[in-house]
């Protein structure tokens, strides 16, 4: 498998005023491979955002590298697809400003049609669509740039529910036919394991376990993706009756101040005297799963 990016202990650092910073990323080491749809959850204020905007190119690391396996382009596509489309111009000038073939128009109308809306309407304005049909300009303005990875944070989120499953299925085929590499934020947990090849979880500006998949929904490790999966219904009526659900407790502490040791470890039910002193590194428990825990023995 080659790795399209290589995440080296990578850092983002926010100057919060009164000479505090927070931590939004803080030392991730990822590999993203060629292809491969990477699922990136966590709760709100872990850094997914801001992680993605890192590897879009929109903001610099403070610390650390991304190496990339070749010259290629990355676009985002954002979660509202309202606030993130000018309500001046009509979906062809938007979907027109970032392509880069010499006939414009007549790329403008493959692209509308790539993601399944009728370039007759490429006069109207964004007001003028459906969430699901704006956030299909979005998709078609970031193809425009001819990318080869692409990063949608939470693309799924604002959208109505029978929307949703449209979009994800969008996504997968412009996959498939572009050979396209995700990184897909979500804090839904089902959509991710829909989508999904491989998924990273992070905690407070780190990534505490990284599997496929498959393996991560059905062997989690780390108890904080062990209670993040408790909280997903199953489709299996059978299933969901003996789901037992891991409710987590305590407020997720402030990235201006992370806690010693294991960032978790003040909402963790297996926490241990050596969680507060020494910080869990990120390590491969099984081939291809790892997870950074005290209470997780290595291989
Ligand atoms: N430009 C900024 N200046 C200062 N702090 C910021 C900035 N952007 C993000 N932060 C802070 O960095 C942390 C991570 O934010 P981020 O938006 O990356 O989280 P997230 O995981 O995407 O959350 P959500 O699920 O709510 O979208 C938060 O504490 C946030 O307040
Ligand atoms: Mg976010």
């Amino acid at each position: 498998m080659e790795n399209l990016l290589t995440l080296n202990n990578l850092v983002v650092r926010f100057t919060a005023g009164r000479g505090r910073t927070v931590r939004a990323v803080d030392g991730v080491s990822l590999e993203i491979h060629r292809g491969e749809t990477l699922g990136l959850v966590g709760e709100s204020g872990c850094g997914k955002t801001t992680l993605g905007r890192v590897l879009a190119g929109l903001i610099k690391p403070t610390a650390g590298e991304i190496t990339k396996t070749g010259d290629f382009r990355t676009q985002m596509i954002f979660q509202d697809p309202y606030s993130s489309l000018d309500p001046r111009m009509t979906a062809a000038t938007i979907i027109a400003e970032g392509v880069r073939a010499a006939d414009k128009p007549a790329r403008v109308c493959e692209l509308m049609q790539l993601v399944g809306l009728d370039p007759a309407l490429g006069s109207r304005y964004p007001h003028e669509f459906s969430g699901g049909q704006r956030q299909r300009i979005g998709i078609a303005r970031a193809l425009g740039a001819e990318p080869q990875f692409i990063v949608a944070d939470e693309p799924i989120a604002a959208l109505d529910v029978s929307i949703q499953a449209q979009i994800l299925n969008l996504l997968q085929e412009l996959q498939a036919r572009l050979g396209l590499t995700y990184l897909f934020i979500s804090h839904d947990l089902r959509a991710v394991h829909h989508i999904a090849d491989r998924i990273a979880v992070m905690y407070l500006g780190k990534i505490v376990e990284v599997a496929e998949a498959r393996e991560l929904y059905g062997r989690p490790l780390m108890p904080y993706t062990q209670a993040l999966i408790s909280a997903v219904p199953s489709p299996d009526p059978e299933v969901e009756l003996h789901r037992e659900r891991i409710v987590l407790t305590g407020d997720i502490p402030s990235p201006l101040n992370p806690p010693s040791g294991c960032r978790f470890r003040t909402r963790c039910a297996q926490v241990m005297p050596e969680c507060a002193e020494k910080e869990p590194a990120l390590l491969a428990i099984v081939t291809g799963h790892q997870a950074a825990c005290h209470a997780v023995p290595a291989a």
